[in-house]
């Protein structure tokens, strides 16, 4: 029987099995190119339904238009050869079929249920991670991962990379401890391992360790940085940690040289950009005309309602150019996407509409009007997927905009919260002067 390098049975050829093995090894750690080696699988055995499966996968979870179509041909191509499938292998078909199908929630049940049937199918593990990911469930992020974990000892192929992948889901859940100490152990495994190491970073992010983070980043980066698809958003996090060092030339070098590095062709890409520029800009900061770089990669990806968390980041980018007509379009698309069904329609009404619309008046100098929006849904953010540091930008904008309303009472509450977790940042201790500034004296 032929089977992946864990034991995993496959009905594509011997020669299929370790080229996917190879495949999946790039995609664990996001090194390039792992759809380049499936295409060259594919062209020699076309019938190797584990490849389009795998392939569908992995554009079914990057929520990106742009590649909307490469998802759908696979899809095709692998239920049309599904009577040949294994049952692990027809599930993975089943879970991309939903997931394009609008079904997110379903997708990643059916990839988490192979790993539960097969709990040394790393892969299935990882597209359940990615479904947690972007559905915002903080603890399938961890227990997704530790429930498998019994089945694997150390030393066997990909453990590291299951460790760097149990490392994220615990620093969401906030056992900081526990994560570090699982990333360290898996970039000292695999020092590739891009996953692992931003695991740490976002343990730094979440302490407010920022000199410590940038400084282990900019210490592993010559291992996970070269040949990778997800080195631009380590390197966001590193800028993160200079605008709380003060260092904001640090933080738009990084932008310029390495966030708009891929030139923004993939959506994870087009957000950090967008989410980067957001957070200078919205303190006050000159981007210069870097809003303009980002803001094109938008426009071809809205109005389709994909993905909620998206949509928002677009609507940064079009703020930030002052483009009034791609705000309102942006609006308009998650109106759109919030009466129709799947995953998304509830993200986009819940979350996406009033953030968006919280963004757009921050842009219009209705600071009072974002805070009304934003505060309500910065709650249940996490309905819309991201990490605790990607959605921290809603905090940081309620800072700002409650602070420029000159609501006093707001701005010290949102500037609490602000010190509470992280009490050194210089960021937050600027927040804190301003707060104060507000206040009136007491009455006599
Ligand atoms: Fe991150």
């Amino acid at each position: 029987m032929t089977t992946d390098i864990r034991g995993n049975a496959l009905s594509c050829s011997d020669d299929a099995a370790r080229r996917l093995d190879a495949a999946m090894a790039k995609f664990h750690i996001y090194q390039a190119d792992p759809v380049a080696e499936i295409d060259a699988l594919l062209a020699e055995q076309p019938d190797c339904v584990m490849a389009h499966a795998f392939r569908a996968g992995i554009f079914a979870t990057t929520t990106d238009k742009t590649f909307d179509a490469e998802l759908q041909s696979s899809l095709a191509a692998a239920e049309a050869l599904a009577p040949r499938a294994n049952a692990r292998e027809g599930a993975y078909i089943a879970a991309a079929r939903r997931w394009a199908d609008g079904d997110l929630q379903a997708a990643t049940e059916t990839w988490a249920g192979i790993a539960i049937a097969h709990p040394t199918d790393l892969l299935a593990v990882q597209f359940a991670q990615l479904g947690d990911f972007f559905l915002g469930q903080s603890q399938m992020l961890r227990d997704r991962v530790a429930r498998v974990m019994p089945h694997w000892q150390r030393g066997m192929p990909g453990h590291g990379y299951l460790l760097g992948m149990h490392a994220f889901g615990l620093e969401e859940c906030a056992d900081f401890a526990g994560a570090e100490a699982a990333g360290r152990e898996a970039v000292a495994i695999d020092p590739r391992d891009g996953w692992a190491a931003h695991a740490v970073a976002h343990v730094m992010e979440m302490q407010g360790r920022a000199a410590e983070g940038a400084a282990f980043m900019q210490a592993t980066a010559p291992g996970w940085s070269p040949d990778s698809l997800f080195a631009f958003h380590n390197w966001w996090h590193v800028a993160l940690f200079c605008i709380d060092q003060g260092d904001i030339a640090g933080a738009l070098r990084l932008f310029d040289e390495r966030v708009s590095a891929g030139g923004f062709g993939q959506a994870l890409e087009a957000i950090d950009g967008s989410a980067l520029l957001w957070r200078l800009w919205v303190l006050g900061h000159d981007v210069g005309e870097r809003w303009s770089q980002v803001s094109p990669r938008w426009t071809d990806r809205i109005g389709h309602g994909v993905y909620a968390f998206n949509d928002v980041h677009a609507m940064m980018a079009f703020v930030g150019t002052g483009d009034r007509t791609a705000q309102l379009a942006v609006v308009e698309t998650l109106e759109r996407a919030a009466v129709g069904t799947g995953t998304n329609a509830m993200m986009s009404r819940d979350v996406g509409l009033p953030l968006a619309r919280g963004l757009m008046a921050f842009g219009q100098g209705d600071y009072a009007g974002a805070v009304r929006h934003i505060l309500p849904a910065r709650g249940i953010a996490n309905r819309f997927g991201g990490s605790h540091a990607q959605r921290d930008v809603l905090s940081w904008t309620l800072c700002e905009a409650a602070i420029r309303a000159g609501d006093a009472r707001m701005a010290d509450a949102m500037v609490a919260e602000r010190l509470a977790a992280k009490e050194g940042s210089p960021v937050a201790q600027g927040w804190a002067v301003r707060a104060r500034s507000l206040r009136r004296p007491l009455a006599a």
